[in-house]
């Protein structure tokens, strides 16, 4: 049994059952959503600080501009000054998901991760002009993540195309759904896939920073499946987090999930945005350099290297032109751990932040270098060259690896590409 032997169901569309999981910032790039889309899966693109990606990718200038306007405040522990220029947000959400869906090519979707913990200084208004813009850019899916908010589904439903997107959650508990639905049902727009991810996820994490240790996936997919079935609703159940060869992913589709979400073993591919070093650097990783910690300012605990750059960062906020965590308030857990720190350092102390970091430079700059709990089994899937470095895959070989392998084995890529890469 192989995960080609079945097939993804949303609405009238089937697709091989493999997701590549949003991974921000500009990680899941729009080279490896295509090459999911290309071979009829689904590949998620991430708005996880947008106006920074187009800057990137798109020779905008959003993130300078934004610097400059509030240059004044750089030095000010008070960052309610600070908006986003929302048309400009949408604009470049905008370019961005018509960039990447104007080069599909296949028959697979593409999906845009939208996390509500982007708050963005205006947490409702910036969620609605970036959902509405993605939709605008004809966006296939919408995928709800980090910090699942009961009133996401009001903010859209005037849109034209709030019953066409495909619209999905991420949960990490039966209870947390059970609370979503009750506010769908009452909109009468039931999500069209829910993913389960489980502890063992990289990126941000739905547990406690100690507690995730006590919950398994297969045990919350089946719960979740189970009160489906219970409640006579027919959603698609795509379990995320640790899925890392065919054969597991085969586990959860005879149990009944309808797909998998899968990230970690595309963070190494040609595809992914990682730099080179830092895709060597997990390649290289042993079990133990892998943590869970709480320095992210969204509240969340996060899985990552130890060895992450923004472990060790003591740089001023750089909210003028980032700012993605501010509250409502204009506030972010870093920004205070900073202005602690220099106080103490003005007394004469050394200046160390251990407690928080500043997640949005260090995401923008590949420093926070965040990943599954599987990283470690990384070096199973690729060959190692004479010097020592590892052969990068390419998203294709890994999508056909889970797409295609049986009894748990991996398909290293062929050793003839070795040579170019
Ligand atoms: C490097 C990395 C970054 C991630 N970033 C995000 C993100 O921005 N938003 C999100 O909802 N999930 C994020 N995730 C979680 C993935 O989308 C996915 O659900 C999960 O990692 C799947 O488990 P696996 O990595 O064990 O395959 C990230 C995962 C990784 C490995």
């Amino acid at each position: 049994m192989k995960v080609d032997n079945f097939r993804l169901q949303l609405g009238k569309k089937e697709y091989t059952p493999i997701v590549i999981g949003g991974m921000g910032v500009n990680i899941s790039t729009t080279e490896l959503a295509l090459a999911a889309e290309k071979l009829g899966g689904i590949g998620h693109i991430s708005d996880a600080e947008v106006c920074f990606v187009c800057d990137q990718i798109l020779s905008t200038s959003y993130t300078t501009r934004k610097r400059k306007k509030y240059s004044y405040n750089a030095n000010n522990p008070d960052k309610s000054d600070l908006h986003f220029d929302l048309g400009e947000v949408a604009e470049a959400q905008k370019m961005y998901v018509e960039h990447t869906v104007s080069q599909k090519s296949g028959n697979g979707a593409i999906f845009m991760n939208c996390m509500e913990k982007l708050t963005m200084r205006d947490s409702s208004e910036t969620l609605r002009t970036r959902l509405s813009a993605a939709m605008d850019a004809g966006i296939d899916g919408l995928t709800l993540a980090a910090g699942l908010n009961l009133r996401t589904l009001d903010l859209i439903k005037d849109h034209p195309r709030f019953h066409d997107v495909k619209i999905g959650i991420i949960i990490s508990s039966l209870r947390a759904l059970k609370i979503f639905l009750k506010r769908a049902f009452k909109l009468q727009r039931m999500p069209d896939y829910i993913v389960v991810e489980g502890p063992l996820a990289g990126g941000h994490l739905g547990f406690g920073p100690e507690d995730w240790k006590s919950y398994d996936l297969y045990t919350i997919v089946t719960e979740v499946i189970d009160f489906l079935k219970s409640e006579n609703l027919n959603i698609p159940v795509i379990p995320a987090g640790g899925i890392f060869t065919g054969g597991d992913a085969v586990k959860f589709l005879l149990a009944g999930a309808s797909a998998v979400q899968v990230a970690t073993r595309f963070t190494i591919t040609k595809e992914s945005g990682l730099p080179y070093e830092v895709k060597q650097h997990y390649i290289n990783t042993e079990k133990d350099d892998i943590v869970v910690n709480t320095v992210s300012p969204t509240g969340y605990p996060m899985r990552m290297l130890k060895s992450s750059p923004v472990l060790n960062y003591s740089i001023k906020p750089n909210c003028e032109g980032l700012g993605y965590l501010l509250d409502n308030k204009g506030k972010c857990g870093y920004i205070e751990s900073y202005y602690k720190a220099l106080d103490l350092k003005e007394k004469g102390q050394r200046m160390k932040i251990t407690d928080q970091t500043c997640l949005c430079t260090g995401m923008a700059k590949y420093d926070c270098w965040t990943c599954g709990d599987t990283t470690y089994r990384l070096k199973e899937t690729t060959n190692q060259m004479p010097d020592g470095s590892w052969q990068l895959p390419s998203a294709e070989d890994v999508f056909q690896d889970y797409q295609f392998s049986e009894n748990n084995q991996i398909q290293k890529p062929s050793a003839q590409e070795k040579v170019n890469s």
